[in-house]
């Protein structure tokens, strides 16, 4: 069995310490340079500076930061604090794998197999990155797309910072434009924009049934808005990718889910093991 420490105990951390294989690696521990996160445990893994993890001696070092530079500096830390050992790396498998696309992909395909009615949507939207892969999907189906094309709205981002969720500010995500979403999609002639505060521009769509809708908004308040509407008009078998459930950036995505279920009792929801925290809710055909 090889002993593994974690470099970096922020999301990129949590997602790595799902997707290592314990049936040969022991994690032992989280190095991390933020005071703050010493003395925590994350999944009953202790978090130590960077320098007391190194000195537990492990065989591999696993680092796990979003960017190359940070990266980099983190394996020098590791090389200069004595470690010989082999060092991977977590900002390369996101350079090159995407579990989350991987998902939206293999749902897409099945609900298309299993003839799942209904249209599409994502609400939160930004540059289209998520919108054109669900566009491609589906060629002959109507995909709404909602946001506000101007960023995060003040009155969530107010909600937000209440609640002490996140640092939101408001107009975050603003440089894009519906223009410039259509223009990169395979079949534009498929989209319907509504631009917007959302659930304000959910009017007049009460009637719809959808089969497939991100929820990628980010924040507490337009996501549980988004479970409101959206949940109760899924198609029996329709699904829900929902962004960030179990983010560190974004937690509002998580307390939304709980607040929606307290509500109205669970929803079938299977988190997903990406770098991002997302979920798959599928919509049972016997719930009211
Ligand atoms: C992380 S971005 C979306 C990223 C996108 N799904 C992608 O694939 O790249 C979040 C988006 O949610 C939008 N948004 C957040 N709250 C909203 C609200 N209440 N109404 C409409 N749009 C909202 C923001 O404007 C922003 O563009």
């Amino acid at each position: 069995m090889e002993r593994i420490v974690i470099l970096g105990a922020g999301q990129f951390g949590l997602a790595a310490l799902s997707l290592l294989n314990t049936e040969n690696l022991e994690v032992c521990a989280f190095g991390d340079n933020s005071p703050r996160l010493w003395g925590q445990n994350i999944r009953s893994i202790p978090v130590l500076s960077v320098e007391e993890a190194i000195r537990l001696c492990p065989n591999l070092v696993l680092i796990s930061v979003a960017d190359e530079d940070r990266s980099q500096s983190l394996a020098a830390q590791a090389r200069s604090l004595g470690f010989a050992g082999r060092l991977l790396f977590m900002h390369e498998l996101r350079q090159y794998f995407d579990v989350r696309s991987a998902v939206l992909l293999r749902l897409g395909e099945s609900l298309k197999k299993r003839g799942i009615p209904g249209s599409l949507a994502e609400l939160g939207v930004y540059k289209g990155d998520t919108a054109r892969k669900i566009n491609a999907l589906f060629p002959d189906r109507p995909l709404y797309l909602f946001d506000t094309f101007e960023g995060f709205d003040a009155r969530d981002v107010e909600k937000e910072k209440a609640q002490g969720f996140s640092q939101a500010e408001k107009g975050e995500f603003s440089d894009t434009s519906p223009e410039a979403v259509l223009s990169r999609l395979p079949f534009p002639e498929r989209a319907i924009v509504r631009q917007g505060y959302f659930p304000e521009t959910a009017a007049g769509l009460e009637a719809e049934r959808f089969a497939l809708v991100s929820l990628d908004a980010d924040l507490y308040a337009p996501i549980l808005a988004g479970l409101e509407f959206f949940y109760p008009r899924l198609n029996p078998g329709g699904a829900i990718l929902l962004h960030d459930f179990d983010s560190r950036r974004f937690p509002g995505a998580g307390k939304a889910v709980e607040a929606y279920e307290k509500a109205h009792g669970p929803l079938p929801l299977v988190p997903l093991c990406d770098l991002h925290g997302s979920a798959v809710i599928v919509r049972d055909s016997f719930d009211g």
